[in-house]
């Protein structure tokens, strides 16, 4: 497959911005227009913080390269992946021409980011277990279709989506599958990060925000080819990673210990709250979770909800996407402990 193909011919034709520490981190610096006698804010970290970030995020790329063993060409860092999905939905598709296919239920920003960019939305809805129907997607995409949005483990139904179908997809579609993994640490299941060598139309979107502990941070991750990284480079605002935020990530990177030790403690949370949501008689459903969240289902769920906030606690109205559903992210233990007293209550 020729990524090029697929790619806006605007994108293609683009003369790409060329900022000043593009070409030079260190020096004499007098290129752009920065206050070289400091910084307003005493620099405690040594970060010069009156000169521009690297664009091409260099260091945290090479530091995330080998904690992943992914290389650093197949690497792109954004300002959290909702930046990642705009900048893929800007390459790739053409305004009120071309169109993606979305998997629903699902994350709302694939659409958000689309009409954003009046990008027509094409959804295809999962099967009763949550698992892609291959037939009714070829015959929902048509010759503009250059996206296929995927989210695995998928937000919220909580479930990974089967390989063999994204890899069916990858093959046998001519565009660009994106698989959001933004809950992947969470689930032990295989990643398609491995499937990007002999798949260059398929983008791993990851996220620092989930497993991390960094959403206040910003910053996610794709891993793919390394001519959409090409493409995603050229169009990205040119200091879209500031140095506090890459600082920040290759400091939890080293700390990648505590992120494990995270997921082992929300994984036995999760199974903790489903085990004691699925005493609870008046919920009819509790879906299992690859993920850091949990989806139930109950009768009067809007009303639940609502009764629930009134009481300090809140989840995720999800009824409009999946009929009668709540979701509720793990907590900490008394957390988990109030948020099911409250719910047995409000029942
Ligand atoms: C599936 C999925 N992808 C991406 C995101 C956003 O990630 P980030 O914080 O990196 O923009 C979320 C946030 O809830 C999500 O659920």
């Amino acid at each position: 497959m020729k990524i090029e193909s697929l790619v806006r011919e605007n994108i293609l034709k683009l003369k790409p911005y060329t900022s000043a520490r593009g070409d030079y981190l260190t020096g004499i610096l007098l290129d752009a227009n920065e206050n070289s006698f400091g910084s307003v804010v005493k620099d405690e970290w040594h970060l010069e913080l009156n000169r521009y970030p690297d664009p091409f995020h260099n260091q945290l790329r090479n530091e995330l390269g080998s904690y992943l063993n992914v290389e650093k060409d197949k690497l792109f860092i954004g300002v959290g992946s909702d930046e990642i999905i705009d900048l893929l939905v800007r390459i790739f598709c053409e305004p009120k021409i071309d169109n993606a296919v979305i998997l629903e239920p699902t994350y709302g920003m694939y659409k958000v980011a689309c009409d954003v960019n009046d990008v027509s939305t094409i959804p295809v809805m999962l099967d009763e277990s949550f698992q892609p129907r291959l037939d009714k997607i070829y015959s929902a995409i048509n010759k503009n279709t250059k996206l296929i949005f995927i989210c695995s483990p998928n937000n919220p139904t909580g479930n990974v989506i089967n390989s063999e179908s994204i890899l069916n997809l990858a093959k046998n579609f001519n565009g660009i599958i994106i698989v959001d993994e933004a809950y992947a640490e969470f689930s032990g299941k295989p990643s398609m990060i491995n499937m990007v060598e002999k798949h260059p139309n398929i983008v791993v979107l990851r996220t620092f925000s989930k497993a991390w502990g960094l959403a206040g941070v910003r910053c996610g991750y794709c891993i793919t080819s390394p001519e959409i990284i090409k493409l995603l480079y050229k169009i990205k605002l040119p200091y879209n990673i500031n140095k506090l935020t890459s600082q920040i990530v290759i400091y939890a990177l080293k700390n990648f210990a505590q992120k494990d030790k995270f997921v082992t403690a929300i994984n036995f949370e999760k199974e903790f709250l489903i085990k004691e949501l699925k005493l609870i008689q008046k919920i009819k459903k509790v879906f299992t979770s690859d993920s850091n969240f949990i989806l139930f289902e109950c009768a009067n769920p809007t009303d639940i909800y609502h009764k629930l906030t009134e009481k300090g606690i809140i989840i995720r109205d999800r009824s409009n996407q999946v009929k009668n559903c709540l979701r509720v992210s793990v907590g900490t233990r008394d957390q988990n402990e109030k948020f099911l007293n409250e719910l047995r209550n409000v029942l």
